[in-house]
């Protein structure tokens, strides 16, 4: 009897040795975390101007350095991109783009969704990236063949899939696409079902490239464990940013015009619980260039000063027949008192702020910073024009050749609506005219 008791008591330690012996294997696997790195809106932005201290954030001097710096902390890193790096077509444009992807292939990213923007060179173009590691998963382009996952094996164990599904409205083929771009949801389905067979992931990434409430649907779809979505029409665009948590889960976006990085620890605790942990990183000028990619963007500006030179005598055809303008000399003769206000404005320095950033020949620079360009009459170049440098009366009055040859009441009565063609949010974010007008007062 008491042998059997003995015997019951041994047998029950052993059970409870046992499921001990479990548990403890159980802590054995400890807590796990890695970091996502996204991106995605970069919108051309390959460096900030430079016109507001608040707004010299970002570009690739600083991404690169920020990518080497977060690559050296942790080798549990996941760089993902969602897409929309171009902007609307042009000859610079396209300048830009081919530099965009260099630099986009430099960073060592795991995944990037071609956004809607990033096609409107076509698909060929995007060859040119041939080592940016493109990922779609309901789509088949015809000319670069994305696959529809990826896998990351972390060096902490943890195995993390990567899928991407774009939104079929937004894409210019899309009525065209003869079936090419599938329901995201579906193909989304099908691609978790698939990866959940096989690799066995960990975690599920999914990327999106579609408007907000959309990809926020898409966090319910079973095995995801997070969703980051991009996708911006306008540079003006306002992005929200914050995070959405539901059922263990995270819904993300990451800012406009490449400004901030966004991080993203991902925790996983022993009992396979995951937890979040986002912040946006301000690419500021605490951050160092990359001596590497002041080259490169070197290289940018000389094809852009090319480019100017090039276009040249189509501009001269185009604008430089009429004459509309007189000049602020010409202002000068009868107001010579508004004249000296103006001088010792900035708005009289504003061709040499550009000289001095070596951006003279930029036309995304000279439409803020000179008189008239690419209107009719107006800046052709320092050469051919010497005489409309600078944010001249004519920029806000409007052209006054007319008013100078006899002068009337009246003219230029509309000034003031001229701010807001240049003073913009992501150039002059702190204006106000009620507070800008005094500096300039004349
Ligand atoms: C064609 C573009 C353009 C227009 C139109 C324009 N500005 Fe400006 N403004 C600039 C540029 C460029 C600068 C910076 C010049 C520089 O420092 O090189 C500037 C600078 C200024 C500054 C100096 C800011 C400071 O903090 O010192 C004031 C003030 C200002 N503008 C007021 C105005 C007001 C008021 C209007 C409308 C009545 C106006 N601007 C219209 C382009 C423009
Ligand atoms: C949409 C109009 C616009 C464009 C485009 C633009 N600027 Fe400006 N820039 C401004 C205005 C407005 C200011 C004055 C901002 C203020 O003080 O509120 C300014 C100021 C500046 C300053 C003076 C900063 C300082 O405090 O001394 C620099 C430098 C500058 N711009 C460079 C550039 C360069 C380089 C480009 C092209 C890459 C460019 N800008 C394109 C409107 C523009
Ligand atoms: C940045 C824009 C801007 C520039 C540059 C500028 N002005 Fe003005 N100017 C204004 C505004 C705004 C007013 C205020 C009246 C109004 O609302 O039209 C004004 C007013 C005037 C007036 C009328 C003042 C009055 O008493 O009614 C004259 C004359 C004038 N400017 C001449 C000039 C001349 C000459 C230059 C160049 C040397 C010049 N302005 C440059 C914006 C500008
Ligand atoms: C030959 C002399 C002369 C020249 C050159 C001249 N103006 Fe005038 N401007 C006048 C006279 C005269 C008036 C009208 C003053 C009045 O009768 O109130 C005037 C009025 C103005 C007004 C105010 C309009 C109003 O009635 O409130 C503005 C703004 C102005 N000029 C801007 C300019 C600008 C900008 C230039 C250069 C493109 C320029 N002017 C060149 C003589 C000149």
């Amino acid at each position: 009897m008491i042998r059997h008791r003995l015997f019951m008591a041994w047998v029950a330690a052993l059970t409870l040795f046992g499921i001990a012996s479990d548990a403890r294997s159980l802590t054995e696997i400890p807590p796990r975390e890695f970091l996502i790195v996204y991106s995605g809106n970069t919108l051309g932005e390959l460096k900030p101007c430079g016109c507001a201290k608040e707004e010299d954030q970002g570009g690739f001097e600083r991404r690169v350095t920020y990518f080497k710096q977060v690559a050296m902390k942790s080798k549990n890193t996941l760089f993902v991109d969602t897409g929309d790096s171009f902007k609307e077509p042009s000859r610079q444009g396209k300048i830009k783009a081919r530099y965009l992807m260099q630099a986009m292939s430099l960073l060592k990213y795991d995944a990037v969704i071609p956004g809607d923007k990033d096609l409107v060179y076509g698909e060929a173009f995007l060859n040119e990236g041939a080592s940016i590691p493109w990922l779609l998963s309901n789509a088949r382009l015809s000319k670069i063949n994305p696959p529809e996952t990826r896998i990351k094996k972390l060096e902490n164990g943890l195995t993390i899939a990567m899928l991407a599904v774009v939104d079929p409205d937004l894409y210019y083929a899309a009525e065209h696409n003869g079936g090419r771009i599938t329901d995201p949801k579906e193909s989304a389905k099908k691609s978790i079902d698939k990866l959940n067979a096989s690799e066995h992931p960990d975690v599920i990434v999914l990327l999106t490239h579609m408007k907000r409430d959309k990809a926020l649907s898409l966090l319910a779809l079973d095995g995801v464990d997070v969703v980051i979505n991009g996708h911006i029409e306008a540079d003006t665009d306002v992005i929200d940013m914050t995070p959405v948590k539901q059922d263990g889960k995270i819904f993300i976006q990451p800012g406009p015009r490449g400004q901030k990085m966004g991080e993203l620890t991902v925790r996983i605790d022993k009992a396979g619980n995951k937890s979040f942990d986002q912040r946006m990183v301000r690419l500021d000028s605490n951050i160092k260039f990359d001596p590497k990619m002041i080259k490169w963007y070197e290289d940018y500006n000389r094809e852009v000063e090319d480019l100017f030179f090039a276009s040249l005598d189509a501009r001269k055809d185009q604008h430089g027949k009429e004459k509309v303008y007189a000049s602020e000399q010409m202002c000068l003769t009868c107001h010579l008192g508004k004249h000296d206000v103006w001088s010792k404005s900035r708005h009289g320095h504003a061709y040499e702020t550009i000289n001095r950033v070596n951006k003279a020949f930029d036309p995304e620079c000279l439409k803020c910073h000179v008189t008239g360009f690419d209107r009719a009459g107006g800046f052709i170049s320092e050469v051919d024009t010497p005489d409309l440098k600078n944010v001249q009366c004519e920029v806000c009055h409007g052209p006054g050749l007319e008013h100078a040859e006899d002068p009337q009441p009246g003219f230029g009565s509309n000034a003031q609506q001229a701010c807001k063609l240049c003073h913009v949010k992501n150039h002059s974010p702190n204006f106000n005219f009620s507070k800008y007008w005094p500096k300039i007062k004349h």
